[in-house]
């Protein structure tokens, strides 16, 4: 069955986990809808060899930061949720708190208020005492997955690509998505 998922992207190291995300879920024909903040815009300059054309193609649609007039800003356009890959502190700052000035936070804030699923690929370290006041008190609620993208060296990683698909496959699993990439621990790693 097709999905909806909102693509966040902000402004944390790991654009790639991003990058991973869509391919992956444009090859499953998933309907995608993204936004990326300015400070990911200056990231993904820094770490992926992608221009921002190539990678707005991969999303079904796209929005501008502040275009709070888009579909995924109101409650009334279903989704099955949000994947925010990475997450920065900053937006998980804003998100714990209740702040939507930008359209990244206010469809992370529907995604809360109508208790649909939001995945937050947070990625900082080391973690300060503000960061995990902040994180605490989102994974209080039970629609909020804290997911830092941790390699799963047990999956014997053969490139950075399979190190990053597999955090991403893991991520995708919590709005019902398999992807066939995942290797699965069953005593021992699935081929
Ligand atoms: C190259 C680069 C790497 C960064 N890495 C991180 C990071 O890993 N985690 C983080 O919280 N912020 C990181 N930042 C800082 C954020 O971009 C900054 O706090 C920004 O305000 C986040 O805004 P946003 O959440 O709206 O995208 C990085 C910035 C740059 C330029």
């Amino acid at each position: 069955m097709t999905k909806k998922i909102i693509v966040g992207v902000s402004g944390a190291s790991g654009a790639i986990y991003a990058l991973r995300a869509l391919i992956k879920l444009k090859n499953m024909q998933h309907e995608t809808h993204l936004i990326v903040s300015s400070s990911a815009w200056q990231v993904i300059k820094n770490e992926l060899e992608i221009s921002k054309e190539d990678l707005i193609k991969l999303a079904s649609y796209s929005y501008d930061e502040y275009d709070f007039t888009a579909p995924i800003a109101s409650g009334s356009f279903q989704t099955d949720g949000m994947l925010i890959a990475p997450c920065s502190m900053k937006t998980v700052a804003s998100i714990a708190n209740g702040l939507s000035n930008n359209l990244l936070l206010r469809a992370a804030d529907v995604c809360i208020k109508e208790k649909r699923t939001l995945v937050l690929m947070i990625r900082e370290t080391p973690l300060s005492y503000i960061h995990i006041d902040n994180l605490r008190k989102l994974a209080i609620l039970p629609n909020v997955v804290i997911f830092p993208p941790l390699p799963a060296w047990y999956a014997k990683p053969k490139d950075l690509i399979d190190l990053v698909d597999q955090s991403v496959a893991r991520a995708l699993r919590y709005f019902g998505i398999e992807d066939k990439s995942l290797r699965i621990w069953k005593g021992g790693m699935e081929d």
